[in-house]
């Protein structure tokens, strides 16, 4: 399996510091937000990794994290033109991935808890497409995913008025070799975007699409608008100041891990 971030977009909800700045290279607490997305599939065991940044973005990614040698592993870039929509990174990363299987993590995405590493290593043989369900307060502002009493998914929906149940879909995918195909299949929604709601929709229907509820002990933030990047922020500083225990620090991952 190999890892794919999705770094690009205009992030715009986070204007006007990000007319100047990627969102994703911005500071959560002491270190860049997109050391933890990659600290998480580090800690799933990848060690290739796919890096999707906008055309004007890409040197600073490569300022800050090189090949990745440095931790062990191995970084290559790709540049998304445009925000054209999350499945797109499936798309673009077809030649990097070579017929393999993929762990999709959105670069804004924030994951802490207890075994999450060694949950998300079990499933990194995925048949199909695995996504997971967080319960959160505001369901509507995410992917929402139904569930019937057996556990079975029962349907996906991107961002609904009236969210059929309280469980979001956190930005991390994972997918066997088909995914690119089947990306190549979307057409781009009334906001002009290819959804990976669609994608993973599209496993669905195939009966091949699998839903893991993440544990309440773990926590998983999205950062893109000012009031949750504050507060991942400051959730980061408490347990780090707390337990004396680093959160998405890749250097010290790579080394607990062996790899330098
Ligand atoms: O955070 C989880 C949610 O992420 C899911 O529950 C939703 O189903 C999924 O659609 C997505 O929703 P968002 O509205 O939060 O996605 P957003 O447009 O903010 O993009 C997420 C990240 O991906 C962000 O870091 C920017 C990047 N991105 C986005 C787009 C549309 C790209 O790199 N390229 C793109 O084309």
């Amino acid at each position: 399996m190999k890892g794919i971030i999705l770094a690009g977009g205009t992030g715009t909800r986070l204007h006007p510091i990000t007319r100047a700045v990627s969102k994703q290279l911005l500071p959560i607490y002491d270190k860049p937000m997109i050391y933890y997305p990659l600290s998480t599939l580090m800690l799933s065991g990848l060690r290739e990794i796919l890096l999707i940044t906008t055309p004007h973005d890409q040197d600073a990614f490569g300022r800050l994290l090189g090949d990745g040698s440095q931790l062990g592993i191995e970084i290559s870039y790709v540049v998304q033109e445009r925000p054209n929509g999350l499945a797109e990174a499936l798309i673009l990363g077809e030649k990097f991935l070579d017929g393999d299987k993929c762990a999709l993590i959105l670069g804004d995405n924030l994951f802490y808890g207890p075994g999450l590493g060694t949950h998300l290593q079990q499933n990194t043989d995925v048949k199909g497409a695995l996504i997971f369900a967080y319960q959160v307060s505001d369901p509507s502002a995410y992917g929402v995913v139904e569930f019937d009493k057996s556990g079975k998914v029962l349907s996906i929906e991107e961002k609904p008025n009236e969210p059929k149940s309280r469980y979001a879909v956190p930005g991390i995918y994972f997918y066997d070799e088909r995914a690119s195909d089947f990306a190549r299949q979307l057409t781009p929604s009334a906001r002009g975007e290819l959804e990976i709601t669609a994608l993973n929709n599209l496993y669905l229907e195939r009966g091949e699409l699998r839903a893991e509820i993440l544990s309440r002990a773990t926590t998983w933030l999205d950062t893109g608008t000012h009031e949750s990047l504050y507060e991942a922020g400051g959730l980061i500083r408490t347990l780090q100041a707390r337990n004396a225990m680093r959160i998405g620090d890749v250097e010290q991952i790579a080394r607990d891990l062996g790899w330098i």
